[in-house]
């Protein structure tokens, strides 16, 4: 993976979500987005913020018991993935046809369903610092890479 961001301050929740809402509009069908980070580090806030960018008026609540949300009246297609369930047991769900498919896919606990993930998607790693959080970007491959780029340019714009 090749880091393109490093450190990135997101001092509250808001700029968190205001993150997600800055990558929101560079996003295309097939663009796959791992979400990494502990417990409550603010990967679904995340996802809230492009949720909204992306035009769908549906509250992003956790997945962890659906393991999987769509959101069809976001453009494109927003998935939400949360693979924290999953762990140790490769069930077929359709996760596959989810993140090759129509939309833009972001798993949080992306570790856990590794071989779904291919190579070329965005990584986004979120770390608790004090009461604030920082981000981390890296992409494997040229579209994530493109992607990558273009969420710097607008978090630093
Ligand atoms: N930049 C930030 N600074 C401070 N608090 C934040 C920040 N971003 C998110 N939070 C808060 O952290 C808490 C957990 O956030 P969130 O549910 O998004 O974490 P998560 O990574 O999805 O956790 P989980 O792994 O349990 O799904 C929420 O209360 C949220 O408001
Ligand atoms: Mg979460």
């Amino acid at each position: 993976m090749e880091l393109l961001l490093e450190g990135h301050l997101l001092s509250t929740p808001e700029e968190t979500r205001r993150a997600g809402a800055l990558l929101a509009p560079f996003l295309i069908p097939g663009d796959v987005i791992a979400l990494r980070g502990d417990l409550g580090a603010g990967k679904t806030t995340f996802v809230g913020g492009v949720a909204k960018a992306l035009g769908t008026r549906d509250e992003v609540i956790s997945p962890t018991f659906n393991i999987m949300k769509c959101y069809f009246n976001a453009k494109p297609a927003l998935y939400h993935i949360d693979a924290y369930r999953l762990e140790g047991q490769m069930i077929d769900i359709g996760l596959d046809e989810a993140i090759e498919g129509d939309g833009a896919s972001f798993i949080e606990w992306p570790d856990f369903i590794r071989p779904l993930i291919p190579e070329d998607h965005l990584e986004i790693e979120f770390l608790h610092d004090g009461e604030s959080r920082r981000m981390n970007v890296r992409s494997g491959g040229e579209r994530s890479r493109e992607l990558g780029l273009r969420f710097k340019e607008a978090l630093h714009g």
